[in-house]
């Protein structure tokens, strides 16, 4: 089937993501010493939370803002209905539960973030909940990146176009015969 290759990711969301991926990285693996780069990598993580959140107010194009692809519970529901019925829309953007998935993992990175910087203060240095709650949030959060790119397979598979080559490149592919008409159905 021919396609038609469409702009979704801005430059702004391809960097943010790739170096959200590395910087988390980097503090998951280097917990031998809590040392700079267990702690750089977390700061830098939380930074570029930080920027995402202004971005998703202020970016120019449609997918990146939180307005464009935060479902309401009944946008969100209906598609999780379809989903298990395996008649699921396409969308070019975020579809609903990959939204929530995203809300969470901007929110799970800066409780991690902002829990790790606690430890380093007089004030919450040795406090249990604070380091549970660093250590915990971590946890989940793994499994919910296994979650993340389970999801991204599935729907590669399901849509025949590759997201992660997406979230390097930036473009989609929409059927050639209706590009203009997929665009508007696909919110
Ligand atoms: C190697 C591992 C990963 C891969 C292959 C991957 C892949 C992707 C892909 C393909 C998308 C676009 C989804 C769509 O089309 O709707 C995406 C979005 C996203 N991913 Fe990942 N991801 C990975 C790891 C992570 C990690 C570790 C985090 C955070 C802890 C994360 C957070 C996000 C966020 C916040 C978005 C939304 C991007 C935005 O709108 O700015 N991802 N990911
Ligand atoms: C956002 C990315 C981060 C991730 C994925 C992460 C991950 C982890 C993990 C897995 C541990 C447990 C290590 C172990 O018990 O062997 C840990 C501990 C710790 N992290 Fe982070 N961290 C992050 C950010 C930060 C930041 C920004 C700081 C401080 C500036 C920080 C400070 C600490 C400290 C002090 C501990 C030791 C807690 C203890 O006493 O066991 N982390 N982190």
């Amino acid at each position: 089937m021919a396609t038609n290759r469409v702009r979704v990711w801005d430059r702004f969301v391809r960097v943010f993501h790739w170096s959200l991926v590395a910087s988390f990285a980097t503090a998951y693996f280097v917990t031998e010493h809590i040392g700079w780069v267990h702690k750089g990598a977390g700061y830098l993580a939380l930074a570029l939370i930080a920027a995402r959140c202004v971005w998703g107010f202020i970016a120019p194009g449609p997918h990146a803002r939180f307005d464009s692809f935060v479902p309401t519970p009944a946008r969100l529901w209906r598609y999780l209905r379809l989903l298990l019925q395996g008649r699921e829309p396409r969308h070019l953007g975020h579809n609903p539960a990959g939204a929530v998935m995203i809300l969470y993992l901007l929110a799970a990175v800066a409780v991690i973030g902002v829990t790790g910087h606690l430890m380093t203060t007089d004030a919450f240095w040795g406090n249990d909940l604070v380091e549970t709650l660093h250590v915990t949030t971590v946890d989940i959060t793994v499994i919910a990146v296994i979650v993340h790119v389970g999801a991204n397979l599935y729907e590669s598979i399901r849509h025949r176009d590759n997201m992660f080559k997406a979230m390097v490149t930036g473009e989609k592919n929409v059927p050639a015969s209706d590009g203009a008409e997929a665009e508007r159905a696909w919110p």
